[in-house]
């Protein structure tokens, strides 16, 4: 397999950001939202490339010791080769480093790969949010702790 660098997400990056997304046919961020998030100290936004190009990325948000992840996409040439799990992996570094003692997230019902993969890495269903998906599909919420 190729080598595979995660690293922080730059400006630059955002349209390729938004081709993974709509390659799932699924828009989770729009381009002005990127744009301030990577303006703002309060998110962390990081790339999975192999060869330079990106093959997935994961954003999260963070206040004092609470962060939510708003979103991980892989590429679907990439998936099940365990990129979301590295992406993962630096975000949970990241929040020890930055003293971050809780991670929430939401997902969708039908969305059982998401699921498994969050379930693996610790997170447990906490509750549901009733038509929280275009008024239609509900919502898990999940949450992780991270140990001190
Ligand atoms: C969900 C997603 C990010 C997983 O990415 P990935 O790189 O394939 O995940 P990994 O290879 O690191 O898998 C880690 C674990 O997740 C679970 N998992 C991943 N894909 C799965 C699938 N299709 N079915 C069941 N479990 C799955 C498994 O537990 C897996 O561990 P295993 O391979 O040891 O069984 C990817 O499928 C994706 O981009 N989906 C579309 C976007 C999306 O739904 N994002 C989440 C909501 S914002």
């Amino acid at each position: 397999m190729d080598s595979i660098i995660i690293e922080k997400m730059k400006m630059e990056d955002i349209d390729n950001i938004l081709d993974l997304e709509k390659s799932h046919n699924i828009t989770i961020l729009t381009k002005n939202m990127i744009i301030n998030d990577l303006k703002s100290s309060n998110n962390y936004y990081i790339v999975a490339r192999a060869n330079k190009k990106i093959i997935g990325y994961c954003a999260i948000s963070y206040v004092m010791d609470s962060a939510d992840i708003t979103s991980i996409v892989v590429s679907k040439e990439y998936t099940r080769q365990g990129i979301a799990s590295l992406l993962l992996e630096k975000v949970l570094s990241f929040s020890r480093e930055n003293g971050i003692k809780t991670i929430t997230l939401e997902v969708r019902k039908s969305n059982i790969p998401a699921q498994s993969l969050y379930s693996k890495f610790g997170f447990r269903k906490i509750s549901e949010r009733k038509k929280y998906y275009d008024n239609i599909e509900d919502a898990y919420i999940m949450q992780k702790e991270i140990p001190i």
